[in-house]
């Protein structure tokens, strides 16, 4: 089946897009689909997320990685620890000068946990992979007409701890894996010729979560260039309201000023609908400070704007604009929603004054394959399944998600409990918890704020204290939305942060809704997590010894509940306001209730690839109230079971369900949508089909038919194109079918692959005990299905996949790659060394002898300059010596090179190791180069310069060597 090409954020209904488990739509197809066989390709452009910051551009290609630490000894004598002090003198791989020529090339997201095998002796809930510590490098070049611009470092997530040094000097230490580090780069940045030098150092070995967080920068990092006078990092908040006069948008935009003086500028503001029609506009004039940060306030009425709503996430945008005498110099897009939200203690939410149920999932960030380093197609891909279960809430557990996820929540219409990670008021984490107020406060798919999931101190009067001060922050920047804690216990203790949140969360405890609603009649609660039922994908018997579990909705945690309890307990009350899953997807670590050889949870509706389980089926009779769906489990293929009874479990929210068997009925049953209906039925080969009846109507039918051994290999992309951007990504489902093309729920065979005009970034089968490498080119099918992750390359044309198992017809799979909308790109820029770390000789009236150099301990008489920087003119004329040592990269230590000075004003002699290698003769400026010899080690760099009187001299221009 095809489905018409569309532009998937063009805010259609993503369930429209998703054929799925027996839909209405698709169910007269001859074969249905899950779990039967794999979705149908869709013929669409990849999502492509707008461009909200012109002034930045992307920062993920040319990075230079390397694995382990790199220690560099202490310093020895008095003289280099007074040196290793100074800004700008960082040493080991965090010099300027470091030789990272045999460092591994990576693009972002990167996560080097990833490539790790799985290691019994690592750490479980991190999903058994060492993380360790890394280091990343990166060469910029600005160019000299960005001299007066504000130029900005933006990293969107790093695990988990890391350092940061700009050409030297540490410039941010980041302690979560969760919040953006921003960095004012203006006041370190080197223009022209010059190579400024990122260097990271993660550390990888600290812990923020009890799940696999990955390692590395896992998610996007960004280089802005703005006007000296712009908009600030997250500096736009729009605000929709509506009162009694109707709508309108509060703007506030903060604006920052590097300049010298005070400067006028106009800040302006342009709303947008969703056609891309503006109307409204307002400006305000607004003088700011140097070095000052001040807010710009401007209202746009919005009158009878069309809603943002879960079936409709119609969005307008907001352009801001910072002018400067009439002329543009900064802007933002800012995408946002008309919506009305409510927690009504009663009655549950209320989103534009209806009643809607949180039918929600809480979602950790990996995925099969690229751990947490998951590309924006493929976030998009995995929220588009959710969607197809009838999900229309997600909750970031349990920290801040990509930026990405929160633009296509608003794209897809789901409501997001964006979570704080930390529990902590004390500044450092406080500052994380604004940050992500600060950057999410403008998503209509945002509605609450969480401050905490399940702390121990959350019945205690230090807890209530701490979640006043978070809350209290959160108030601060959003007045519009609640805050709530996710409470796993202590309702009733005396002091308990219940009574400092405005909406009640509860993590499991479902028998409580009751008795705390009762004692509590005036506050909103909602479940902000449940269920923690197992599922292992395509089985149906449980196998302590195997680590399987049944997937029969029959397994749960202690603490949870099965998928249908859980639910019934949720829908029977209208004042609580829905549910969080634990979880939507299957993902590594927190391996639950089985550890090891077990490497991930059983927890999700979707495994690990996100293919459904039988859960998918239940939620989908739940949740989904637009058309009818029905699900069978199990699938219909149990050679040797013939006559034996096999439980058949069938879930659709249809008024009545029949089942067949070849054909024949095995009765009918009044449907039940949250519990499902349940069969006993001696297997029989053939096929089995569930037909769902509303008002004596078929209303949806879907069956397995029982396959025959497979032979061949078949390859299901989930679109047709990629964009060839060297960015879009997608998943290939892999599936075994018999000869007459029916998919085999049983094949666990192994495949291997080969690629042309792409990349595999990662493979999975959602096989919680699988200990294959999710990287390379090979992958077993597990109860058959495996995924395989594909990057697009950047040539247009023809990308192919084939698959390939013994004894199996192999499977090709052809695909387009589309001319892309060009990217915005910081150009990758190929690292030569500089040589740094000039010391002047005072000026002297004659020549001085080569072999002077400072005195042990002068910090003074020499002075420290940079390569340049010219040295002032005299009033008379005079000889100086620039001293420098440096370290020859390998490739020159090992073939020699060229020690080049492309500027040196007045004439100059060069010398290395007591020799000299070259003459300057003229005094004007122009270069000075020499070859210098293979050889290891350190080597001291010499110019002799003799200056005129009245005239600047010395290194005017970047001095380094090059093989
Ligand atoms: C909850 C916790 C989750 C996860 C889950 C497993 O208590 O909030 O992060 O650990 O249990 O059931």
């Amino acid at each position: 089946m095809r489905v018409a090409r569309r532009d998937l954020l063009a805010g259609v209904g993503a369930a429209a897009l998703v054929p799925a488990i027996g839909d209405a739509a698709v169910a007269a197809a001859p074969s249905p689909d899950w779990p039967q066989g794999p979705l149908a390709a869709i013929d669409g452009l990849p999502p492509r997320l707008p461009v909200t910051d012109p002034g930045r551009s992307s920062l993920d290609s040319g990075w230079l990685f390397h694995e382990g630490d790199i220690i560099v000894a202490p310093p020895a004598t008095h003289n280099d620890t007074y040196l290793s002090t100074k800004a700008g003198n960082a040493a080991g791989a965090a010099a300027v000068d470091h030789d990272d020529s045999d460092w591994q090339a990576v693009t972002l997201p990167h996560d080097w946990a990833s490539h790790q095998p799985f290691v019994e002796s690592a750490n479980p809930s991190q999903g058994y992979r060492p993380r360790g510590i890394g280091w990343y490098r990166r060469t910029l070049r600005l160019d000299a007409a960005d001299r007066g611009k504000r130029i900005a470092l933006q990293f969107d997530g790093i695990a988990t701890n890391a350092t940061i040094w700009v050409n030297g000097t540490v410039v941010a230490h980041s302690w979560s894996g969760y919040s953006s580090v921003l960095i004012d780069l203006t006041p370190f940045a080197r223009f022209g010729a010059q190579d400024n030098v990122i260097a990271i150092r993660v550390d990888a070995t600290a812990m923020e979560g009890w799940w696999y967080e990955g390692a590395g920068l896992y998610r996007h990092a960004w280089l802005s260039r703005r006007a000296g006078v712009s908009i600030a990092e997250d500096g736009v908040h729009c605000d929709p309201r509506k009162d009694d006069a109707g709508w309108s948008v509060p703007v506030a935009v903060t604006l920052t000023n590097i300049e010298r003086a005070t400067v006028g500028a106009t800040c302006e503001a342009l709303l947008l609908d969703p056609a891309g029609r503006m109307v409204a506009r307002a400006t305000v004039d607004i003088a700011v400070d140097p070095l000052i940060e001040v807010t710009a306030s401007l209202t746009l009425p919005a009158s009878n704007p069309q809603l943002w709503s879960v079936e409709q996430p119609r969005l307008y945008t907001v352009i801001t604009r910072v002018l400067r005498d009439g002329v543009a110099v900064d802007e933002r897009r800012t995408a946002i929603g008309f919506r009305t939200i409510r927690f009504d203690a009663a009655r549950g939410f209320f989103l534009n004054d209806q009643p809607v149920k949180l039918k929600g999932v809480c979602i950790h960030q990996d995925h099969a394959g690229v751990g947490v380093a998951v590309p924006d197609a493929l976030i998009h891909w995995r929220l588009v399944q959710l969607k197809a279960l009838g999900c229309n809430a997600i909750r970031c557990s349990h920290h801040a998600p990509a930026a990405e996820l929160l633009d296509y929540a608003d794209r897809l219409g789901f409501l997001v409990m964006d979570e704080n990670r930390v529990f902590n008021p004390s500044p450092d984490y406080l500052a994380q918890l604004e940050w992500m107020v600060r950057r999410d406060r403008n998503h209509p798919s945002v509605i609450l704020w969480s401050v905490f999931n399940e702390e121990p101190m959350q019945g205690t009067e230090a807890g209530v204290e701490m979640v006043r001060r978070m809350a209290a922050a959160v108030h601060r920047l959003d007045a519009s939305r609640p805050v709530t804690a996710a409470m796993n216990g202590s309702f009733y203790d005396p002091a308990n942060v219940s009574t400092v949140v405005d909406v009640m969360g509860f993590n499991y405890y479902q028998r409580d809704y009751d008795r705390f609603h009762r004692l509590n009649p005036a506050k909103p609660i909602t479940s902000s997590e449940d269920t923690s039922a197992f599922e292992t994908r395509g089985a149906f018997r449980t196998d302590p010894a195997a680590h399987v579990i049944t997937s029969y909705d029959t397994a749960a945690a202690d603490w949870g509940a099965t998928h249908r309890a859980s639910w019934a307990a949720i829908v029977q009350r209208p004042f609580v306001a829905g549910g969080f899953v634990w979880t939507g997807f299957d993902y590594h670590g927190e391996p639950t209730p089985h550890a090891w050889p077990t490497i991930s949870s059983f927890f999700g509706i979707l495994d690990l690839c996100g293919f459904p389980k039988t859960a998918a089926g239940i939620r989908r009779a739940q949740w989904i109230d637009t058309h009818a769906v029905v699900a069978i489990a199990p699938h219909w293929t149990w050679p040797g079971r013939e006559g034996e009874a096999v439980p058949v479990h069938v879930s659709s929210n249809a008024e009545t369900i029949e089942l067949r068997l070849n054909g024949r009925s095995l009765g009918r049953q009044a449907a039940d949508r949250v519990m499902g209906n349940d069969w006993s039925v001696p297997y029989a080969p053939g096929r089995i089909e569930a037909v769902a009846y509303r008002d004596g109507r078929v209303v949806a039918r879907t069956a397995h038919e029982t396959a025959g051994p497979p032979v061949a290999l078949r390859l299901t992309p989930a679109r047709t194109v990629m964009a060839a951007d060297g960015v879009d990504a997608q998943p290939v489902t892999v599936d075994a079918i018999d000869a007459r093309g029916r998919h085999v729920p049983t094949a666990n065979l192994p495949v291997r692959f080969t690629m042309t005009s792409a990349t595999i970034i990662g493979l999975g089968n959602g096989d919680p005990n699988s200990h294959e490498s999710e990287k390379g080119d090979a992958r077993s099918l597990f109860n058959g299905l495996a995924q395989v992750i594909l990057q697009s390359g950047t040539a247009r044309g023809r990308i192919t996949l084939t698959a390939t198992a013994p004894g199996m017809k192999p499977a090709t799979l052809r695909l387009d790659a589309i001319a892309a909308p060009a990217r915005t790109v910081e150009p990758a820029v190929a690292a030569k060394q500089a040589i740094e770390g000039w010391r002047r000789s005072p000026a002297t009236p004659n020549r001085p002898d080569p072999a002077t150099a400072p005195a042990a301990g002068d910090n003074n008489l020499w002075a420290f300059v940079r390569a340049g920087t010219p040295t002032p003119a005299e009033p008379t004329d005079g000889w100086r010596i620039y001293r420098a040592r440096i370290t020859p990269r390998r490739r020159i230590a090992a073939a020699g090179g060229t020690i080049r000075f492309a500027a040196v004003a007045g004439r100059a002699e060069l010398w290395v190791d007591g020799v000299k290698l070259a003459d300057k003769p003229t005094a004007s400026t122009g270069p000075i180069a020499a070859r210098i010899p293979a050889g290891t080690g350190a080597r001291t760099v010499l110019l002799l310069v003799e200056a005129a009187a009245g005239v600047e001299s010395g290194l005017v221009g970047r001095v380094g060597v090059e093989a």
